[in-house]
């Protein structure tokens, strides 16, 4: 089993032994239901460093009103089984005090990347997802630490954040891990019914019928986004569809599409908000 510890002083003191020893740090930030996709990100830390360390906590500041904190899936137990099976060495999960003691002030305010896409849809989020990181990364101080590129905004901001603030640590990007049918696995695809699920894989097809238009030759952006906004639509359960946009890999929107460009979508199924994206190629 993984070291569990809950208090920051407590995982600090363990932590500053090993560093003294010389060991290198990996560490994979999640907020727990941890699936396949968290998997690949310990696996990844599990092999490039001496210590893997995973935080579980749902982070409050990253959640609009009106949005899924209290129903977000919690399963303490089965996470640290997940985690014993993968050779974890040291999971930190501290209840909300213990981050954000009465009287927090401080945030951090991410630039101009945390008002886009998702952050038109989310206000606040991304200074919420950074503010937790930096705590994170300051608690922990990691030599490497994991994002998967599903929350691909989400990777680009941190690799802002950390540039900025030179904090330091590498950040490592990991690709995105689908189900066989292609669903990108993800903790809110447990909001989904069966008859649901089934049109959320939508959004994968959408992908793949982007991919084949491209391979034929389509290079405008808008043409591609359209199609894919019609054929999601199309699909029952499909509540609404908030953004569908193709970037550079630095999310800067394009009108002609070429290799290494990202498209990226968040579409309403049933009761879950889904975000994919997809790595273009040519
Ligand atoms: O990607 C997530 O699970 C969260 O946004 C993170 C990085 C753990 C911060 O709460």
């Amino acid at each position: 089993m993984p070291l569990l510890f809950k208090k920051i002083k407590d995982l600090r003191n363990f932590l500053k032994s090993k560093k003294c020893e010389g060991k290198e740090i990996g560490f994979v930030p999640t907020m727990g239901y941890l699936h396949e996709g968290h998997r690949a990100l310990i696996r990844l830390a599990r092999m490039q460093n001496d210590i893997v360390v995973v935080s579980i906590f749902v982070n409050p500041t990253q959640f609009g009103e009106g949005e899924d904190y209290e129903r977000y899936p919690r399963d303490l137990e089965r996470d640290l089984a997940v985690c014993e099976e993968e050779g974890v060495d040291i999971v930190f999960a501290p209840d909300v005090k213990e981050m954000y003691p009465k009287g927090y002030r401080t945030k951090v305010c991410v630039g101009e990347l945390g008002n886009v896409l998702e952050g038109a849809f989310r206000p606040g989020h991304f200074n919420g997802v950074a503010t937790v990181v930096v705590k994170l990364f300051n608690i922990v101080q990691p030599d490497r630490a994991y994002f998967g590129e599903k929350d691909y905004q989400q990777l680009k901001i941190i690799e802002e954040v950390v540039e900025d603030l030179n904090i330091p640590v590498e950040i490592v990007p990991v690709p995105i891990v689908r189900e066989k049918d292609g669903l990108a696995y993800s903790s809110r695809n447990v909001y989904l019914s069966p008859e649901e699920r089934e049109s959320a894989l939508a959004i994968y097809k959408s992908f793949l019928l982007a991919q084949k238009m491209i391979k034929a030759g389509e290079r405008d952006a808008n043409r591609i986004k359209e199609a894919i906004r019609k054929f999601i639509e199309k699909h029952p359960h499909v509540k609404g569809i908030d953004y569908v946009e193709i970037t550079d890999e630095n999310l800067k929107p394009k009108e002609t599409v070429e290799k290494g460009d990202r498209i990226l979508v968040a579409v309403r199924v049933g009761n879950a908000r889904l975000i994919d994206n997809w790595k273009v190629e040519v």
